[in-house]
Formats: structure tokens, sequence, C-alpha cells
């Protein structure tokens, strides 16, 4: 049935090329073909070739051995623009009360506790006890007062992560800073846990270039949403203007997995890490994808030039 509704969709959104589309597509300007994403066999782990259940292993290795140092690694490698990227996102989404969220590779926590501070803060219904209660703490986020936790939770939030390592450690700060409420998935983005039409709103940052199958985990975001539901991606793209390309390159190449080396002890890792982005799809390409997988209004902004940027696609 799944299989039929995928055909019927793609039929409708690209009815003149279906025939010789699916096999073997081509998205963007890259000229990148549907199987360099999503490869029946072969797949890149960064910049180097390997099987499917390979890359799967190693992505899952790589996240496994960077649980510990996440959140350190990422304030240091970004200088902390990470926050503000995180921070914008999260604006961009609106989230209202009530919203029913799934955070798709949402590791540690950082995307699920601002939409909590975002719907607490604006559009919860709880303004006066978030204000009354609200503290800053060493992390500069605001902890949640015991008063508002004792209160019905505006929101429905679930955080789904391939690594349990990632998720033990999101768990412990969400108790530790307050955040009450998120249920926490050990689940594959390509094959998620969860029924048909399920949530309003599907977020993924700095995850989806992780995947394996990139078609497989769109085709899952658009399964998972209701009708009318959103998917937003935060994810690492690419930069233009080749003067910043250059500097961030040697940047991204040099230091990156130097620092990985010396604050975890992992050069590899972060190697990996900075591969990944380089071969991720360009914005054009990306947004092609979205829109393969059925998602209609597909756009996307750049960040820093392109650094970093946001999707957004509607299942209508
Ligand atoms: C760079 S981290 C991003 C974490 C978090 N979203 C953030 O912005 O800080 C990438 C995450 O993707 C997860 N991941 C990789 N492949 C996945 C998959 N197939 N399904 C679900 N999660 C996956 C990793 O375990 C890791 O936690």
């Amino acid at each position: 049935m799944m299989l039929a509704r995928s055909l019927t969709r793609r039929l409708h959104c690209f009815a003149p090329r279906i025939a010789t589309a699916l096999p073997k597509r081509e998205y963007g300007t890259s000229g990148h073909s549907r199987e360099e994403y999503s490869s029946e066999k072969e797949t890149h782990f960064g910049y180097e070739s390997v099987s499917e259940e390979q890359k799967a292993q190693k992505v899952h290795g790589v996240f496994e051995n960077v649980a510990s140092n996440y959140d350190l690694m990422n304030d240091l490698m970004s200088g902390g623009i990470h926050r503000v990227w995180k921070d914008y996102f999260v604006s961009r989404i609106q989230p209202r009360a009530d919203i029913k969220l799934l955070d798709v590779a949402g590791g540690t926590g950082d995307i699920a506790f601002r939409i909590i501070q975002h719907i607490l803060l604006t559009d919860g219904g709880e303004k006066s006890v978030i204000s009354s209660t609200k503290r800053s703490n060493a992390d500069g986020r605001s902890e949640l007062g015991q008063e508002a936790n004792d209160r019905p939770l505006p929101y429905e939030i679930t955080v789904c992560d391939i690594s349990q390592s990632m998720l033990d450690v999101g768990q412990n700060r969400a108790e530790e800073l307050g955040y009450k409420g998120i249920s926490w998935i050990c689940g594959d983005a390509q094959k998620l846990p969860f029924p048909d039409d399920e949530f309003d709103c599907y977020t993924i940052a700095f995850g989806i270039r992780n995947v394996v199958d990139i078609e497989k985990a769109l085709d899952e975001a658009y399964r998972v949403l209701r009708p009318g539901g959103r998917i937003m991606c935060l994810e690492f793209s690419h930069v233009k203007n080749p003067l910043v390309k250059w500097v961030y390159d040697q940047y991204s190449f040099n230091i990156i997995p130097a620092m990985g080396q010396v604050v975890a002890g992992d050069w590899k890792s972060y190697q990996y890490l900075v591969e990944s982005i380089r071969r991720f799809p360009d914005q054009e390409s990306f947004k092609e994808m979205i829109e393969y997988a059925g998602f209609r209004c597909a756009t996307y902004e750049n960040l820093n030039l392109g650094i970093a940027a946001i999707h957004s696609g509607f299942k209508i």
C-alpha cells in the first residue's frame, strides 16, 4: 500500500517524466543522480566509497564515539554559531501551542529544547508561569521552574535518533535543564517507528546528510506527517562565493579534524563530518529531492552565505 501511495504521489508530481525518472533521477544543477544519494549498493562515507551497510555502521560508530563530546565540539567547531542557526531555525518553524512535533536525528536534544522554550515563552499560554520562574543557567538556556512542570504540557515532542548514546546524553541534559515531556525514541530515519499522518511538524537538523538513503528518509517524513504538516530541515550546504569557500575549506579540512583529535582524541570522526558536508546535495538539488518526495511549496533559505541552509516543504 505504501509503495502504491508513493508511486501515486510521484506520478502526481512528475507525471511527464515518471517513466524515465524513477530508476535514476538527476537532481539540480550539480548533475548528481538519485543513485549517488541513495544507491542500492555503493554509497559514500565522507569521500570513501562503501556499501550502504558499511555506511550505516560507520555513521552509527561516529555518533556513538562523539556523543559525550558532541555539544562541546559543536561549540568549538562553529564558534557557537550553531546555536544562532538553531535559534533562527526554531523561530522560522514558529511552533504553536499543542503542536505534535517529531525531531528526527535529534541527538542530544538541541532542537527539542528550543522548540519547548519557544512554545512556552510565546504561544503556550504559560507566559505568566515562565516569566515568574524563568532563570538562566550556565548554559545560557532558561530553566523551567517546578510550577511550569506541574502544568499540562502544551506540546507533544518526540526526539528520534539512531544512536542510543546521543539520546542518553540528550535525556540527561533534559533532566538537568528541566525539560519535561519529551519522548526519546531510538529509531532509523529511513524506517520511522511511527504511524502514518501522525505529526504536525517534522524537523531534522544536521542529521539528514548522515542518512544512507536520503530519499527513503524524505519518504518517511512525508508518511508520518499529517496532511498540512511541514518538514523543516537545517543542514550544512554549499557556499558559492569562491573566496569564502576557500577560507571555509581551509578551516574545515585542516582545523576541524585536528580539533577533534585534541579535544576528543578522534580525528577520523571529525574528518567524516567535514567530508559528509561537502558530499551533501546543493541547495537546489536538495529542494528538488524534497519536491520529489511529494512535498509542495518547497523553499530554502541560506544562512551565512550558504554554509548552512533551511529547507521547508508542506504535505498538502
Ligand atoms: C550532527 S548530529 C545532529 C544532532 C542534533 N540534531 C543537533 O542538531 O545537534 C546527527 C545525528 O544524526 C543521527 N543519525 C544518523 N543517521 C541516522 C538515521 N539513519 N536515523 C536517525 N538518526 C540518525 C546521529 O546519531 C546523530 O545524533
